[in-house]
């Protein structure tokens, strides 16, 4: 197993499949039940067992006497060589506004300037709030789009018929 660098006195290190289960059995509860059944059942299918066979070694999952506390599933794009991706990040709702999301975050933001990496783009759902200020916060811009959802920009259909998304980006 990869250990790293704790983060904010807690241990971190890469995820394994073992962690697949364990993750998805937090992501209702971490999410508040967001956008009811549809919502938990898009959360789940967005995080299958591939994320964490072939995504470990970009991405980065935080202990607490072993309990999962915070995860970030992302990856350096393959496709675009200054790009990097945060795909998915959460944080135990009794651990949150203590600085770990943004840590996570740094250290990602670090693993993709060590491999060239100057843009870093992640997306999410127009309801999602929290999330759109955590990420302007961040640092990320939510790029121009043809249409709004309560004053911010949104990509209609992004992820399919009826999926809008909000597109972020950070230059590093
Ligand atoms: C979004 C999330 C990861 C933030 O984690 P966190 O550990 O609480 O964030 P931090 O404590 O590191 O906060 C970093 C900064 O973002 C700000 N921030 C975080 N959540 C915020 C919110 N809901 N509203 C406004 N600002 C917020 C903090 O105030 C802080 O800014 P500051 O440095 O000026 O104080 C966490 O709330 C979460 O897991 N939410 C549910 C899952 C989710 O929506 N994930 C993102 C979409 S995939």
């Amino acid at each position: 197993m990869t250990t790293l660098p704790p983060l904010l006195g807690h241990p971190v290190r890469r995820p394994t499949p073992d962690d697949h289960l364990p993750v998805l059995a937090v992501l209702d509860r971490w999410w508040g039940g967001l956008g009811g059944e549809e919502g938990s059942r898009q959360r789940a299918l967005l995080l299958p067992k591939l994320m964490f066979q072939h995504f470990s070694s970009s991405s980065f999952l935080v202990t607490a006497d072993e309990r999962i506390v915070a995860f970030l599933i992302g990856f350096l794009s393959p496709s675009r060589p200054a790009e990097s991706y945060i795909h998915f990040v959460g944080v135990d709702p009794a651990e949150r506004g203590k600085g770990l999301g943004a840590a996570l975050y740094e250290r990602f933001f670090a693993y993709s300037r060590e491999n060239g990496r100057s843009v870093v783009r992640a997306i999410t759902s127009p309801v999602n709030k929290d999330s759109h200020a955590f990420h302007t916060r961040m640092g990320f811009v939510t790029e121009p789009g043809p249409k709004e959802f309560e004053g911010l920009p949104v990509q209609p259909d992004y992820d399919g018929p009826g999926l809008d998304r909000l597109s972020f980006r950070k230059d590093l």
